[in-house]
């Protein structure tokens, strides 16, 4: 192990490479940090360039052993830890921090948080971020809209300017057309970031038709979102498809519901927004979570012949209750894939990575399949 000394400029030196607003505050100096990688060189923030990120989320689970693809990442965010950071440098992976900024005018409060998330990037030896606010806003015109693009903005030259190869991306919704709520400015924020991550997942946070169970991320949806994303001005390459490795499970309350038969599975009323219908009626679950209920009560999946999309019915155990769950596999994703691909898009990526199952032989089978699904966006 080697001591990598970490040094943050006083203020005064940033004067030509910051903006005008941002000033380090002056009692900071060195920082000693120990680089907890044998290598000390993988501590360093990457530099590698990709011409497809396979960006995504979550490696809680990462392990040495077979089904988790360090091919099929190029980035993930979210990570945490030593070992992480250390096997993912040497993978040639980038891992990247959340951020939660401060939604304000207040400059002190922006630039304190600056100097917090610097202070995180060289401490920890991320390789940048990701905003990920998600709330609801009044509309286009809302202030909050102006907040979160200056601190946005601020952030982000401040990184760039300590090291350019800071990676800076900020999820976005699956259209930019106020889903949920968020309507953001995204043209200034993709503008103001590296790309957007476009979580073109819980598509059903808003109901406005049948209240039945369905798809999480259709992709012709995903497709629709994209392309108002484009109208929006916004290009290709500015954007990163994301894909649930995630499903929903809904319980069904149409009294003739059958097991056996049933393809409708009517959802109890659970509001969301302002729309009395929403997924939220449902619960997540990760995909191996999933296909390891597939093989316990040896469920039929059957594919919606529209969408491709798997789903199957059960009686859990010990509830009794009905229940019909939605997901999405290696066969589903691959219409996702294969538009990042043939549209030239930034990146694909899933929410989350971790979400396969390396407990088990089939879960580590699947979770080849997921991750050789995966690499195809980048062929
Ligand atoms: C601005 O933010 C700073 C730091 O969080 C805080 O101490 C100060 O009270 C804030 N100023 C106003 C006017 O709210
Ligand atoms: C939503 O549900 C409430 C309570 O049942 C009802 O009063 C309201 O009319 C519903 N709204 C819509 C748009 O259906």
């Amino acid at each position: 192990m080697r001591t990598a000394f970490l040094f943050l400029l006083p203020s005064a030196a940033f004067g030509r490479l910051l903006p005008q607003q941002f000033r380090l505050p002056a009692h900071v100096s060195g920082l000693d940090v120990d680089c907890p990688c044998d290598d000390a060189s993988l501590c360093d923030v990457l530099s590698s360039q990709v011409d497809t990120e396979l960006f995504g989320f979550g490696a809680d689970n990462f392990a040495d052993g077979p089904g988790f693809d360090w091919d099929a990442m190029t980035t993930i965010a979210w990570g945490s830890g030593a070992d992480l950071i250390c096997k993912a440098h040497s993978e040639n992976v980038r891992v990247i921090a959340a951020a939660s900024p401060p939604l304000t005018d207040n400059q002190t409060a922006i630039d304190e948080f600056i100097h917090s998330t610097i202070k995180s990037m060289q401490q920890n030896f991320y390789d940048g971020i990701t905003f990920d606010w998600e709330s609801p806003v009044d509309s286009p015109e809302d202030p909050l809209n102006t907040y979160y693009l200056d601190v946005v903005s601020q952030t982000t030259a401040a990184l760039k300017a300590v090291n350019p190869d800071y990676q800076v991306s900020l999820c976005a919704a699956w259209s930019p057309f106020g889903i949920d709520g968020r309507w953001y400015d995204y043209v200034g924020l993709a503008a103001a970031v590296d790309f957007l991550y476009v979580m073109c997942y819980d598509v059903r946070s808003q109901i406005f038709d049948q209240c039945v169970a369905s798809a999480n991320s259709p992709i012709n949806l995903c497709k629709k979102g994209i392309e108002e994303f484009n109208a929006a001005g916004i290009s290709n390459d500015k954007l990163v498809l994301g894909m649930p490795w995630y499903g929903y499970r809904y319980e069904c309350v149409n009294e003739d519901f059958d097991v056996e038969s049933s393809s409708t599975c009517e959802i109890a009323q659970v509001p969301f927004r302002g729309v009395n219908c929403s997924d939220a009626a449902g619960s997540e679950i990760a995909f191996g979570s999933i296909r390891n209920i597939v093989r316990t009560y040896d469920a039929e999946v059957r594919r919606d012949p529209y969408m491709n999309v798997p789903f199957f019915n059960y009686v859990d155990s010990t509830s009794l209750k009905t229940y019909q769950i939605w997901y999405d596999d290696a066969d589903s994703l691959q219409g996702h894939y294969d538009y990042v691909r043939e549209q030239g898009l930034r990146g694909a990526g899933p929410y989350r990575f971790d979400q396969v199952d390396l407990d088990s032989d089939d879960g580590v089978e699947e979770a080849k399949e997921m991750f050789a699904a995966l690499k195809t966006a980048a062929d």
